[in-house]
């Protein structure tokens, strides 16, 4: 039976695109499951001048696209728990406005004065918002009621703004009722890095640098920049998908086991690895990451031609690099990244590749055979969930070569449609107060400082832009990182 959980939800930004199109959809997921059930209310606000009424028919509709019935008694009791109050997050005095409302709702549904305020807006207001939800009042403040602020990424555009955007938000919220979401963190199969590792005597005891040659994490997308130009072109993929989403995966994947599955212990690891992750200096931060722009094919306009975009921006929609750790579990074991807009296909995979065996007794003396190839554990993120662990077994004939074959898991369809999105995951982690699926603040800042090193070298020369075909796997510099260690990566086109 699922806890209910009880909680007045604030959204800012509550008519924007990732409110309709991922956060009610799944809170009502949660409602339907019972972790949401009597006593919630939620309250949407933004500049625009609505009534409940005509918010509530916005949310049926953005339940309705997101493949949910909505003539049900179920979504239509779902829905009269929304209220709509339009506020400018700028003007201090309407906060009181947001007080008396929260007061009445936590009343009339008896959510025991516990408050979750959702800043789903633009970056430069997160500071502001939360010093006047303090400073107007609108913080909970019985002895059992808590309040937690959940920020959207960007967290900071580098280590400085990152540090005065905390900074302010300090003034208002505790460390442990800040919530920075990381979607990646909601993914299931990012999740099961842990379970992989510490359920599994097998994996954990080969996880090092001992037995590993080296790890890598791809995450590819399809699409270009789309209609999020003026956002990208800031950012770049080195902001957008670096700083974030890998560095966290790297660090679940490099972290040492936590003393116990506790979100202060889990963070506390993660921030041990990230503190071993060597900050290049310049001429190494040249030497290990490469970056890319993509160009045109055919019908597709390169970078510089989509919508928004200035024709000479020097914006990366590639990066690929080597990090390196320098502690007793990794040292000398690199962990390739990559990343980019219009690849080849949409998937994030982490490929772990094995040491091949020190003495291949099956080459000697004129066998025939082929090399024993390195043993490689595949976690599938998405599209698809699941593992592969590509060892070598002999072929099935009467002499003796050996081949390398797969032992794949793959969750299956049903499962795979029954697991919940991460906004789900992470939106009923924030209602049980648990921070393991987030970013802690150190985390964070060190994830900049690695990444501020790579972007200041960067900064120092005019990139030869553009230098990859669409569809593509990146620029021809990604290989070339790569094969410079005598290594290539495991997904390559074709194979
Ligand atoms: P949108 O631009 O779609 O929505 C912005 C919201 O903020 C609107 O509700 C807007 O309403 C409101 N708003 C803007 N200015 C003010 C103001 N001065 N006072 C009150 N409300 C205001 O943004 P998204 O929903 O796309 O993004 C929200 C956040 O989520 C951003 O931080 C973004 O980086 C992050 N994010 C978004 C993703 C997505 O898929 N959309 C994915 C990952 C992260 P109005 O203008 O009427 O006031
Ligand atoms: C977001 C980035 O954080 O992640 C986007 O801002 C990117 O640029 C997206 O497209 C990818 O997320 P997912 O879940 O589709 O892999």
């Amino acid at each position: 039976m699922p806890t209910e959980r009880k909680a007045v939800f604030l959204f800012f930004g509550g008519t924007g695109d990732l409110a309709y199109r991922k956060l009610y959809p799944s809170l009502f997921n949660l409602y339907r499951k019972g972790n949401l059930r009597s006593h919630f209310a939620v309250i949407g606000t933004s500049r625009a001048k609505l009534d409940d009424d005509k918010f509530r028919a916005a949310i049926k509709k953005s339940l309705a696209d997101s493949g949910n019935r909505t003539d049900s008694k179920e979504a239509n009791d779902f829905i009269s728990h929304f209220y709509y109050q339009d506020h400018d997050v700028t003007d201090t005095a309407h906060y009181a406005v947001l007080k008396e409302l929260m007061d009445k709702l936590d009343k009339k549904y008896k959510a025991e004065g516990h408050r979750i305020f959702y800043l789903s807006m633009a970056p430069q207001f997160f500071g502001t918002i939360a010093q006047d939800l303090k400073t107007q009042g609108l913080l909970a403040d019985g002895k059992d009621a808590f309040n937690r602020l959940v920020i959207e990424k960007p967290f900071g555009r580098d280590y400085d703004s990152a540090k005065l955007l905390n900074d302010a938000l300090s003034k208002s919220f505790d460390e442990n009722q800040i919530f920075r979401i990381d979607h990646y963190l909601g993914k299931e199969m990012i999740q099961n890095i842990e379970a992989l590792r510490f359920g599994n005597t097998l994996v954990e005891s080969l996880w090092n640098n001992r037995y590993i040659d080296n790890i890598q994490v791809t995450l590819s997308e399809k699409l270009g920049v789309e209609e999020r130009a003026s956002y990208y072109d800031n950012s770049g993929a080195l902001r957008d998908m670096v700083q974030n989403h890998i560095m966290q995966i790297v660090s679940l994947l490099a972290m040492e086991q936590p003393v116990a599955f506790t979100d202060t212990d889990i963070r506390a690891e993660k921030v041990k690895a990230l503190r071993s992750l060597r900050v290049y200096n310049v001429a190494d931060a040249a030497t290990n990451f490469v970056r890319g722009q993509y160009g045109s094919i055919n019908d597709q306009a390169d970078y510089r031609h989509e919508d928004n975009v200035p024709h000479d921006s020097t914006t990366e929609t590639f990066v690929a690099g080597k990090l390196l750790f320098d502690n007793y579990r990794w040292s000398g074991t690199p962990f390739y990244i990559r990343t980019g807009k219009m690849l080849a296909d949409k998937f994030t995979r982490v490929d772990v590749v094995f040491k091949r065996p020190l003495v291949d007794i099956f080459a000697f003396p004129q066998s025939q055979n082929t090399p024993l190839t390195a043993n490689v554990l595949t976690i599938f993120v998405e599209p698809h969930a699941g593992f592969s662990l590509q060892l070598n077994a002999k072929t099935n004939d009467t002499g003796f070569s050996t081949e390398p074959i797969k032992l794949d898991y793959l969750v299956d369809a049903q499962k795979s449609k029954d697991t919940p999105e991460p906004y789900e995951r992470l939106l009923h982690d924030v209602l049980k107060g648990d921070g393991t699926n987030f970013s802690s603040w150190p985390e964070v800042s060190y994830a900049w400082k690695f990444v501020d090193q790579i972007r200041r070298v960067w900064d120092l020369q005019e990139p030869q832009f553009p230098n990859y075909t669409p569809h593509s796997m990146g620029p021809a510099a990604a290989e070339e990182l790569i094969q410079r260690d005598h290594r290539e990566w495991v997904y390559r086109l074709n194979n």
